[in-house]
């Protein structure tokens, strides 16, 4: 059984449907990366599994259990957790005060999991007591992955990780979401990188409008010379 499962997904912000029938499945031990070009419907993709927009056909479900047009505080505490391309972190306030915000909705003692997040990612440790607008642009993206985590997700959703970032920090950056995934988190993410994030991705969705247009590994989808030739630039 998938993690997550979407379904012939339709969905959209009120005009004509964005999403025309979506399907993605992925396993907790994947790394799930979707491509396309700008507007093919990314983000809304992630927007809708988080419960961010309605859905109008289709099914979503994640860890046995249909989920589709929940709401984020019902979707957390079931372990799906999500890093938007902007506003992702609280600028004024300290790295370790953004990754306590991630813990809102535990009640119980999380010091455990915020000493696992300063083990991935042992820059933050360091910088702890800073505000995380002081970071670099790959250690704000470190923050804003850090606080999602503390929810102890099943699945870790990101939308664009590495926007912004110099070649070096890319390369950072998706070394960390590998270490992420290796300690046991499903990821789903969105990247314009597309050929560099596909190299490390088990699994590889093609969108453009609103709909897949080509499946399978990263690898494989690299090799498809019409995926290469339309999609990631030849
Ligand atoms: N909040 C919104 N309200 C209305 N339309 C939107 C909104 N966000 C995105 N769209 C439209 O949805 C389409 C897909 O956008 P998006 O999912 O952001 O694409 P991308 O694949 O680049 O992430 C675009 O045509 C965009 O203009
Ligand atoms: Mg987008």
């Amino acid at each position: 059984m998938s993690l997550i499962e979407l379904k012939h997904v339709v969905g959209g912000y009120g005009g004509a449907p964005i999403l025309n029938g979506v399907d993605i499945a992925i396993e907790q031990s994947d790394i799930g990366v979707i491509v396309g070009p700008n507007g093919a419907g990314k983000s809304t993709t992630l927007k809708a599994i988080f419960g961010l927009l309605k859905v109008t056909g289709g099914t979503i479900t994640f860890a046995g259990e249909e989920i589709t047009n929940s709401l984020p505080d019902r979707l957390v505490p079931r372990g799906l957790s999500f890093v938007p391309q902007e506003k992702n972190v609280f600028t004024s306030m300290s790295v370790e005060e953004n990754l306590e915000m991630g813990a809102f909705t535990r009640r119980d003692d999380f010091s455990d999991t915020m000493a696992w997040v300063y083990q991935m990612f042992p820059v933050l440790k360091e910088k702890r007591r800073q505000p995380a607008g002081e970071l670099s642009g790959g250690q704000r993206q470190m923050v804003a992955m850090g606080r999602a985590l503390m929810s102890k997700p099943k699945l870790l959703m990101l939308d664009e990780p590495s926007a912004g970032l110099s070649p070096r920090y890319v390369i950072e950056i998706f070394e960390t979401i590998v270490r992420v995934n290796t300690e046991g988190v499903g990821i789903l993410m969105v990247e314009q990188n597309a050929r560099q994030a596909l190299a490390f991705a088990s699994r590889g969705f093609v969108l453009a409008n609103g709909q897949n247009r080509f499946t399978g590994t990263g690898p494989e989808l690299i090799a498809d010379p019409e995926v290469a030739r339309s999609f990631l630039g030849g």
